[in-house]
């Protein structure tokens, strides 16, 4: 039987490209999926994915809407059992952003998430495989020029999923996060007008294995950790990164020998 048969799992965010990634690997492995998405056109078109998805437009930053996305859960499909916090917004100027930004980005990126964990938790406890995937980036460890908001949301994340496990671990809720590297996602499909190749050309030199991800990639780390195989890991961050981390400020290829190359 597939390891997360009988399992309900709520996405946030779900439609995009990643967001795919990760709701097919889930409904793969065998739980029953639904996607809390804002953009109702998305949600529309998620039927092309098959069957055991299902979608619930609903805006994350509005806590009855977050009330009514658990009850119709709940009635519809009898448990809640993975909560898989992946809606974001990119909303950052950088250091010309101003107050209405700043908790604009936070408000998506951070405290929704922590509200769709609060209003998950009860249903979470009572299904007593509870997980809680957060999203993070490899943006919230290092600096990136012209981004002050996404990254600062996304290394409060890191902190919040380690301060979530602790004290969720008494309703036997485990609690982790995902930080992808460069991801073949929407925005990088617009600019590059859908060339997947340019894109893991641009990545290679930042990332050991010479590409973006692919969102399948993603989405089976995530259906791992919301299993229960993953039954020892909680308050953790896992790099789905492709190496980005693991160079620092090194790169995929050697620069040493750049050092003795002939000056032009
Ligand atoms: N794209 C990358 O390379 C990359 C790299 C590292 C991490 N990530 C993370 O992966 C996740 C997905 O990234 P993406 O590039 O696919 O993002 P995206 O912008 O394409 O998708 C985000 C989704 O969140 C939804 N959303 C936004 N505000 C919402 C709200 N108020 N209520 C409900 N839904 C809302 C959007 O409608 C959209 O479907 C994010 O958490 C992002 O931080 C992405």
């Amino acid at each position: 039987m597939p390891e997360l048969s009988g399992r309900t799992a709520i996405v946030t965010g779900g439609v995009t490209k990643i967001g795919q990634g990760v709701v097919t690997a889930l409904r793969d492995a065998g739980a029953a999926v639904v996607v809390a998405d804002i953009d109702a056109e998305g949600g529309a078109r998620l039927g092309t994915l098959g069957s055991g998805i299902h979608f619930a437009q609903t805006d994350i930053t509005d806590d009855e809407a977050l009330s009514r996305l658990m009850d119709e859960t709940l009635v519809s499909h009898g448990s809640i059992d993975i909560l898989v916090n992946l809606a974001c917004t990119y909303t950052d100027d950088g250091a010309g952003s101003g107050r209405s930004d700043w908790l604009e980005a936070l408000n998506v990126n951070l405290v929704s998430a922590v509200m769709t964990a609060k209003s998950a938790r009860p249903y979470l406890k009572a299904s007593r495989h509870g997980a809680i995937v957060n999203f993070t980036s490899i943006s919230s460890s290092v600096a990136q020029t012209g981004r002050w908001l996404y990254p600062a949301s996304k290394a409060a994340l890191v902190q919040l999923t380690r301060s979530m496990a602790v004290d969720f671990a008494e309703d036997g809720i485990r609690v982790n996060s995902v930080s992808p590297g460069w991801v073949w996602s929407n925005i990088m499909d617009t600019l590059t007008n859908g060339n997947i190749g340019k894109t893991d050309a641009v990545a290679a030199p930042f990332h050991i294995l010479k590409r973006v991800g692919r969102p399948e990639e993603i989405g089976d780390v995530v259906a791992f950790l919301a299993g229960d195989r993953a039954s020892f890991v909680t308050g953790a961050d896992w790099a789905v990164d492709g190496g980005y981390s693991a160079l620092g400020p090194e790169r995929a290829e050697e620069t040493i020998p750049l050092l003795a190359a002939e000056e032009r």
